[in-house]
């Protein structure tokens, strides 16, 4: 196995076992999306099986049923989960994050802002240990007929460079579970204060959703590597 890979799967395992023996009642979990994730749901069985499970996309939906579940809700009919488990693709000291790579972090921050406890895992890759964000491109998620004026909101942003996220296996944009586009956000300086950053998209006429999960949204991460894995706690 690659690299990045096994660290994945080290990552998953280890969040596995850190469930199972650090919370005593889960009744509702929640799923986030991603490869990461996949890994957790396959190592994970014997903790999902009695479980109410709610997915954050079509996407981890559909691996679910594909792989036997039937213990599945909608987010629309939970009011809370009491754990709530995803991936990442930025993670800063702060345990200040950004998410998005795979397109659901409408619904992914949606069920992780009900959730009692929130854990992610991530391979060693995306752990930067700097005090601000600056690897990944920022997503934002938004209506289609806003186009044109989020594209010109977002020069108030500073220097950043607005991309829409092109589908690769059809013509045109992609098209989220929503119903709505993505544009990524390049920053071409770090990103200090990501919550103020985050704030300040949200006020953009057509941005529904940010990639930008503040720490507050984070409670453990566990960073996977090749041979050990590393867990972090917010405020720790
Ligand atoms: C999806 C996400 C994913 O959680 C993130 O991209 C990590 O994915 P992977 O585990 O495949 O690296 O935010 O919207």
């Amino acid at each position: 196995m690659e690299g990045l890979d096994q660290a994945k799967l080290n990552a998953a395992v280890k969040a596995c076992e850190f469930l199972k023996s650090n919370f005593n009642f889960i009744g509702i979990i929640g799923l986030g999306t991603g490869s990461t994730i996949k890994k957790f749901i396959n190592v994970c069985k014997d903790l999902l099986e009695n479980k109410i499970i709610v997915p954050s996309s079509f996407d981890t939906a559909i691996y679910l049923v594909n792989m036997g579940y039937s213990n599945i809700r909608d987010p629309i009919t939970a009011r809370s989960v009491d754990v709530y488990i995803d991936g990442a693709d930025e993670v800063s000291e702060k345990l200040d994050m950004v998410k998005g790579r795979g397109g659901a972090f409408l619904r992914e921050k949606s069920i992780a802002l009900r959730a009692k406890t929130r854990v992610y895992v991530i391979d060693h890759s995306k752990f930067t240990g700097k005090p601000y964000l600056y690897l990944k491109p920022i997503p934002i998620e938004v209506i289609p007929a806003a186009l044109p004026v989020v594209l010109d909101g977002v020069k108030s942003l500073g220097n950043v460079e607005a991309v829409l996220r092109m589908d690769s296996s059809k013509d045109g944009p992609v098209v989220t579970d929503n119903g709505n586009f993505i544009i990524d956000l390049r920053f071409t300086s770090p990103i200090l204060e990501p919550a103020v950053m985050h704030e300040r998209i949200k006020r953009i006429h057509g941005v529904v959703e940010t990639g930008i999960f503040p720490s507050f949204l984070v409670d453990y991460v566990v960073v996977g590597y090749p041979d050990k894995t590393v867990l972090l706690q917010r405020g720790a």
